[in-house]
């Protein structure tokens, strides 16, 4: 069923909900001036140098030009230094105490999700204000906006760092995925909210969450691979959406 806006229906599946799980992605901060990755729903998507972001953002080009890619996530910090969450992230940190379990599983690593007061945040991907050590793997957070110097070096050896997110190439954090996993699976109700639904192991999530029983709402100005088999499309912009969610509950 596709919906333009939340309905008393909807509403009561929400209110009668025990167990909520999350599935964010880029579109969840694009209202807050966030470029997405491939666009969708009118937004701008990141560029650099020419260069596409599954080449920038690849263990292939962290080997060959690792300063290059420090380069790329440093002109994303830039940007995301001075951008706030938006009402969509919002309104997610106040669901988190309003069911007996919510889980908050993220593909962004732009940490506006902690940054709006949510707790309970699996991170797929990683965080762009962290860096890991490529000798003793140490990850430590890396704040400073322009970096003083790239790559940082690690607190702990001295070593050289990276950026301590997921490159397309790599697997993702050891036990990050299971638990994503398991709260998909034990969920009564799993939202998708602005991924386009095309990078797995992520999109794979809702059919976890619908083999297991649970109801899947997809939130998205646009209609994508996850529309099909969602119970309810609600077609337009999370920070619209999200909060008529709670309107009835003041
Ligand atoms: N509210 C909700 N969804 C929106 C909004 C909005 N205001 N604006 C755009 N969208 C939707 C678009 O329609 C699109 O479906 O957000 C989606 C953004 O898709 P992508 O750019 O592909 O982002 P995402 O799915 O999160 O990318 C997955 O790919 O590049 C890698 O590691 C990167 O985590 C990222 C992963």
């Amino acid at each position: 069923m596709i919906l333009a806006r939340v309905d008393d229906q909807l509403r009561s599946i929400f209110d009668g909900a025990r167990r909520v799980a999350v599935l964010t992605g880029a579109g969840v901060s694009a209202e807050s001036g966030v470029p997405t990755f491939r666009g969708g729903g009118d937004t701008e998507v990141w560029t650099f140098r020419g260069k596409h972001i599954t080449e920038l953002s690849s263990a292939e080009l962290l080997a060959t030009d690792p300063k290059l890619v420090w380069e790329w996530f440093d002109y994303r910090r830039g940007m995301l230094a001075s951008i706030e969450p938006n009402a969509a992230h919002h309104a997610l940190a106040r669901w988190e105490e309003r069911f007996e379990s919510f889980t908050l599983v993220t593909q962004n690593i732009d940490d506006l999700h902690r940054a709006a007061g949510s707790q309970n945040i699996l991170e797929l991907h990683g965080n762009i204000w962290r860096a890991r050590c490529l000798r003793c793997a140490s990850a430590f957070e890396a704040r400073d906006c322009p970096l003083e110097q790239i790559p940082p070096l690690c607190f702990v050896c001295g070593g050289p760092s990276r950026p301590d997110v997921v490159l397309f190439g790599e697997m993702l954090p050891e036990g990050v995925f299971e638990r994503a996993e398991q709260s998909a699976a034990r969920a009564d109700l799993f939202f998708v909210i602005g991924p386009s639904a095309v990078v797995y192991p992520a999109a794979g999530l809702p059919i976890v969450a619908k083999q297991s029983g649970a109801r899947i709402i997809e939130v998205n100005p646009e209609q994508t691979d996850i529309s099909m088999f969602a119970d309810i499309t609600l077609l337009g912009k999370a920070g619209e959406i999200l909060p008529q969610f709670l309107s009835t509950r003041g």
